[in-house]
């Protein structure tokens, strides 16, 4: 068992520190935001408390890895463990200052790893000097429940670091599949432009939002509609996606909506601020 960080108390950030906990490692959960900090925290503790309603867990289980996860704002508490992953909110430039720190903080066996949903690991690598401990492991929402790792190798990635990661991420019980650095890596390149042509559909007013999320929940027997998982996502989150393709390409296919764009211009980001493609009571 190791002691790991996880950079980000967010909705991922703390997902992903519930699932190393639950393996046995001992966490970091670094947040600057005192407030984000106590909700990430209060997440963890209402799924530790479901799982022992359900009997998946017992009491004293629960107990044992809400022990594991210690709470902080210093980033310099990520000086003592053996893996990181930063799963901070997607700025390059906010990213590239998180690695350049911990870079400057951690031994240098350390792997840095980030969550990032599209931004290249190559470039996040070159950050530090440690490009070859520097990889992507990409969880998915909800973390809990979500099986996949993408594990996103940058081009100095080295084969050491990949195979670490890959063991570990099966450790905590997932299905890691090995992506190359590619804008949008694999999932969010196939996920992103399927919701952008739902809202693509929705702005041509070929159906409305619950027909167009209807045809894909029966006949594609998806889970969600794409409009519905947008709003779940966080339609800043798929703008950037796009955003980072439609760059990373240059390919006129990957141009986000108009509506997309207006939509967040307008702040209406999906369940988070309680309007999206649908409304979200309080
Ligand atoms: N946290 C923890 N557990 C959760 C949860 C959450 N936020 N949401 C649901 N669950 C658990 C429930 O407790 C339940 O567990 P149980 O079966 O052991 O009781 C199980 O998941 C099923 O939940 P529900 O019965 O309440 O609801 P559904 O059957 O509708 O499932 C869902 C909810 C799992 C969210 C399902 O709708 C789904 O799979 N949706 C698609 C999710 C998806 O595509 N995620 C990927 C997004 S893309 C991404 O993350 C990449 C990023 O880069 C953009």
């Amino acid at each position: 068992m190791a002691e790991v960080t996880v950079l980000g108390a967010g909705t991922m950030g703390s997902g992903i520190a519930q699932v190393f906990a639950q393996a046995g490692d001992t966490v970091h959960l670094i947040e600057v935001s005192l407030a984000q900090l106590t909700r990430g925290i209060a997440v963890i503790e209402t799924n530790l408390a479901r799982s022992v309603e359900k009997g998946r867990l017992t009491a004293n289980e629960s107990e044992v890895i809400m022990g594991r996860i210690v709470g902080s704002s210093d980033l310099e508490q990520a000086k003592y463990s053996e893996l990181v992953v930063e799963a901070i909110h997607e700025s390059l430039i906010a990213k590239t200052e998180a690695f350049r720190a911990l870079d400057s903080m951690c031994p240098p066996e350390t792997i840095l790893a980030s969550n990032t949903s599209s931004i290249s690991i190559t470039t996040l690598g070159t950050a530090t000097g440690r490009a070859d401990r520097v990889i992507g492991m990409h969880f998915f929402n909800p973390v809990l429940v979500m099986k996949l790792v993408e594990v996103v190798r940058g081009l100095a990635t080295s084969d050491e670091t990949h195979a670490h990661v890959m063991d570990w991420a099966r450790r905590l019980g997932k299905e890691p599949v090995a992506v190359g650095d590619s804008p949008g890596f694999v999932a969010n390149r196939v996920l992103l432009p399927m919701i952008n042509e739902a809202v693509f559909a929705l702005y041509e007013g070929v159906a409305d939002a619950g027909e167009i999320d209807t045809v894909m929940r029966l006949g594609m027997n998806h889970p969600m509609g794409p409009l519905e998982l947008a709003d779940f996502i966080g339609l800043d989150v798929c703008l950037s996606i796009m955003s980072v393709l439609y760059d990373g390409f240059g390919d006129p296919k990957y141009r986000p909506c108009p509506l997309l764009k207006q939509m967040v211009a307008a702040g209406r980001l999906g369940r988070k601020s309680g309007q999206g493609f649908y409304r979200y009571p309080a």
